[in-house]
């Protein structure tokens, strides 16, 4: 019903991360050119930080997705395993068969043995490791030592980190401080900006069907960026909730007070009011306040004493 009232083949505010969503606009574009670029020339660590729900996953997927021929992929959703765990998932999405009996260093020979052969047949092996900021310590150790892999010429196999930014109190640690020399690459994903923002959403609805005029009055749009600061998962959950409210109404456009039920309605969006900067003729007025209030306190003081 609510994909009918707004002429939608499918909901365009989920929240899985739907390659075939992917916006490919200013600095997610630019992520991901070069992501391929530094995976191409070599690099052999590279690692892209953002905050919670700034698209990390779905970056990482859209690049699983496009590496060509060239590139044999592995991908670790999850990395909270141990050292050994790790080995296992890696030779897992490198298609070897292994043996539960096998100990860290046969699976550390099979995987170096299969990381020989792709390079004999002219491919690179891409490791992709969403989450890593859960990667206990002795994992991301491990990591390491398993990108010690290399011919005299070149890495045999390169990783790629998608973290939020926890993940670099980690690299400092002490115990850890050569895999972070190791790191050769960095990408920070920023939020989406204001004229971003707009694009998204109608790329989105686009994307889902949608052919109408403007769906999210432009006073709604300016809503939505304040309360979801440029961050696409709260954009998601604000305009899908927004559309509900809409819909509820039989509205067909989304308008300011029905972002601001959205707003209410979700823990991490707020609608700040804005604060206004000082004015000098505030501060004046303010002096005077406490000039009057001293002097009054003064009387007080001196009619206290004459009493
Ligand atoms: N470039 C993009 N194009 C289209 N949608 C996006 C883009 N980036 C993020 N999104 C959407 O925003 C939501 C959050 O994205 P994602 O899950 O990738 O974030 P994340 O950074 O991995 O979050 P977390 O830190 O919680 O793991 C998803 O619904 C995703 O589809
Ligand atoms: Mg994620």
């Amino acid at each position: 019903m609510y994909l009918e009232h707004f002429g939608l083949t499918e909901p365009p505010f989920s929240l899985t991360p739907d390659t075939g969503y992917f916006f490919s606009y200013g600095h997610y574009a630019d992520a991901l050119n070069t992501l391929l670029v530094a995976l191409k020339t070599g690099e052999g660590f590279i690692k892209v930080t953002g905050e919670v729900g700034t698209g990390k996953t779905l970056l990482c997927r859209k690049l699983l997705n496009i590496l060509d021929d060239g590139f044999v992929t592995a991908y670790i959703p999850n990395p909270m395993v141990t050292p050994y765990g790790l080995l296992t998932a890696v030779a897992e999405e490198l298609g070897i068969n292994i043996d539960r009996h096998y100990g860290h260093h046969q699976l550390l020979k099979m995987i170096s043995g299969r990381l020989i052969q792709s390079m004999a047949e002219g491919k690179r092996v891409v490791l992709c490791m969403d989450e890593a900021q859960a990667m206990p310590i002795e994992t991301l150790e491990s990591l390491r030592l398993l990108t010690n892999l290399e011919t005299e010429k070149s890495k045999l196999l390169q990783v790629v980190l998608f973290a939020q930014p926890e993940l670099n109190d980690k690299l400092n640690r002490e115990e850890i401080r050569q895999l972070k020399q190791r790191i050769t690459f960095s990408y920070t994903l920023a939020p989406i900006d204001k004229t971003g923002m707009s694009s998204y959403v109608s790329h989105r609805l686009m994307t889902a069907g949608y052919q109408g005029g403007e769906l999210f009055s432009t006073p709604a749009l300016h809503d939505l960026y304040k309360a979801s600061r440029g961050i696409p998962r709260l954009i998601n959950i604000l305009s899908h909730k927004a559309m509900l409210v809409g819909y509820g109404k039989g509205e067909h456009m989304v308008t300011p007070a029905h972002v601001q039920v959205a707003v209410k309605d979700t823990e991490d969006a707020q609608l700040r009011p804005h604060l206004q900067p000082l004015k000098l003729k505030d501060l004046m007025q303010g002096g005077i306040w406490v000039a009057l209030s001293l002097t009054l306190a003064a009387l007080a003081g001196a009619l206290v004493q004459s009493a």
